[in-house]
């Protein structure tokens, strides 16, 4: 049985969807103001995690222990808006890495996933770095 990390391309499939993605952040007016102007570290750690997250080497708690990803994001206003355009910007870099369909389409389900339990706040809080973080019930088709 092949893992989605064989499927992605591997460290070099990886390294191109971590990349394509940041650079897209690195632009976007809803996402960029809550991730550090040097990208270079976060893309590093995306890297090590999507690793294991598509079960390769598992890079990431190799180096940081247990990922705790909601606990890692909850100091970031995560809104139902903001969680739609990272799974945009992420669709657009599978596409740039030439990510086949049904690859992509099998990773999404679990990025999908994901993404909704990152969200902590209501789209209307988004500029409120002092907003109350807590679950929201995500009801979007998009989602
Ligand atoms: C839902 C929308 C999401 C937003 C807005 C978001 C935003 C962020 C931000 C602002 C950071 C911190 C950057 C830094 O300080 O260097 C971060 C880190 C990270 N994110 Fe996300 N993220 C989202 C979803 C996800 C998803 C779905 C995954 C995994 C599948 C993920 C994996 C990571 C990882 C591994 C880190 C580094 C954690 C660390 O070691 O501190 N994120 N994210």
């Amino acid at each position: 049985m092949t893992t989605l990390y064989d499927a992605l391309g591997g460290e070099q499939g990886i390294r191109r969807i971590v990349d394509a993605f940041y650079r897209r952040v690195a632009e976007d007016p809803i996402l960029k103001p809550i991730f550090p102007d040097d990208l270079t570290e976060t893309a590093r750690r995306q890297f090590l995690f999507f690793s294991q997250f598509f079960g390769g080497p598992a890079l990431y708690s190799a180096e940081f222990g247990s990922p705790m990803l909601r606990a890692r994001h909850l100091k970031f206003p995560i809104s139902p808006r903001r969680a739609e355009r990272w799974l945009k910007l992420m669709g657009e870099a599978f596409d740039e890495a030439g990510i086949d369909p049904l690859t992509k389409e099998l990773a999404f389900a679990r990025l999908t996933k994901t993404a909704m339990h990152m969200v902590n706040i209501p789209d209307e809080e988004e500029n409120n770095s002092d907003a109350p973080r807590g679950r929201i019930n995500v009801q979007r088709a998009e989602l």
